[in-house]
């Protein structure tokens, strides 16, 4: 258990205005001489099942949470670079949802760290003065806002941002792997909760809110993916998450549970013996998972890509067919049916260039997998890794993975 000065610390943790700054000056360089549009996402506060999830580019861009925003970026040369349109205040919805911040507030350019806060209402009329003669313009064309930009200019030409954009997220600042840990310790500490009450004769959906419990606990925001906890049967279905299942003495528990903390994402997933100890069956494939696991970790290094023909997935494919029994007359690499990984950061499946090789900085999980549902088995393990200039870091690496010690904290 963290001592006090150090949870404060950690609720502490955020990414500075000059951070978002550098981002959006990287971003200029990277499109020059164009004027960028996006926006936030949308105000839900009318549906009270939808939680206000920012856009996360936008998000990436600016650190803004509220809906509803507007960011314009122009050339470095012009004088404004940099406006930030936010909605009017609006007496009777912040009633209800609180106060929000406008153009014109007191000191708005120092909480938003951007130097121009215009209304919203006047940002398509901006956009057209300011943007129409500028020889590129760009908005994130992939996404459900792209209409609502285009129709400003619908005579210019809109081109991609998000690929520029993905490229920058893609590497990971000093700060973000900070605040990435953050989400995997606390993630770590909610597998330990869950390692400590699991039994048989429990339901999945316990072990899950005692999960979500601890990650709410610690402060941080919601899980960042529905909770996989799948007993038996269900360990075996990949993205099982209904959760609704009691588990019994002698089944395998796939666990894959992570925590969204100030907007990052963790993955991780464990696979554990429900009574306590793995039987031979289940030992045999779990040592192939992990050595897998392991194989497909020290493949990884910059150049190497997370791709279906790359290196990394090969790795441990080899591993589960050299060392791993065959079922039903086939490999084993042939019951491993899903990617080896893919990057995590403000997203837990993160912005990425398809097939783009890795470099260091990025963080990715590293995620082999068999499910046998005739043999009511699924075994994942799943870590989280940092890509450094030889080689890779696991920063999950403290919640245990090898069977022995997985059942000896069981039987704590
Ligand atoms: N938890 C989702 C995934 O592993 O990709
Ligand atoms: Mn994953
Ligand atoms: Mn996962």
């Amino acid at each position: 258990m963290p001592s006090l000065p150090v949870l404060l610390l950690l609720a502490a943790l955020s990414v500075s205005h000059s951070e978002y700054q550098q981002r959006r000056t990287r971003l200029r360089q990277a499109l020059p001489n164009s004027a960028i549009v996006l926006l936030a996402g949308p105000d839900t506060s009318s549906d009270p099942r939808s939680p206000m999830l920012q856009e996360p580019n936008f998000y990436y861009l600016t650190g803004w949470s509220e809906p509803s925003a507007v960011l314009l970026l122009l050339p470095e040369s012009a004088e404004p670079n940099e406006i930030l349109f936010l909605p009017p205040h609006n007496e009777r919805n912040e009633r209800y949802e609180g106060r929000r911040a406008a153009a014109g507030d007191n000191g708005v350019e120092a909480l938003t760290g951007i130097s121009r806060i215009l209304s919203a209402d006047i940002w398509e009329s901006e956009v057209r003065r300011l943007a129409a003669d500028l020889p590129k313009l760009h908005t994130l064309t992939q996404t459900s806002s792209a209409g609502a930009v285009k129709r400003v200019l619908p005579n210019a030409e809109w081109a991609d941002a998000g690929p520029a954009i993905t490229r920058l997220r893609m590497t990971k600042s000093p700060r973000e792997i900070d605040m990435l840990q953050r989400s995997i310790d606390v993630s770590i500490e909610a597998h330990l909760a869950a390692w400590k009450r699991a039994r048989p004769g429990l339901y999945e959906y316990q072990i899950a809110a005692t999960m979500t419990g601890a990650i709410l606990e610690r402060g941080c925001e919601r899980n960042a993916y529905r909770p996989v906890v799948g007993a038996g049967p269900d360990s075996a279905i990949l993205h099982y998450s209904a959760n609704r299942r009691h588990m019994d003495r002698g089944e395998l528990l796939l666990i894959d549970v992570g925590a969204e903390c100030a907007c990052y994402a963790a993955d991780i997933t464990r696979t554990i013996p429900v009574g306590g100890r793995f039987n031979a069956r289940q030992r045999e494939l779990y040592e192939a998972v992990l050595g897998a696991q392991k194989a497909a970790i020290a493949a990884v290094k910059p150049g190497e890509s997370l791709g279906p023909r790359g290196a990394v997935i090969q790795a441990a494919r080899d591993y589960m067919d050299q060392h791993g029994p065959q079922i039903n007359g086939q490999s084993l690499s042939k019951y491993f049916i899903h990617g080896i990984g893919h990057h995590v950061g403000l997203e837990v499946h993160d912005a990425a260039a398809p097939g783009e090789p890795l470099e260091p900085g990025n963080v990715i999980t590293i995620e082999p997998g068999v499910y046998i549902p005739e043999e009511n088995i699924g075994i994942r393990i799943e870590d989280m890794v940092l890509v450094t200039a030889h080689g890779a870091k696991v920063l999950s690496s403290a919640l245990p993975r090898d069977a022995a010690e997985i059942e000896r904290r069981l039987a704590k």
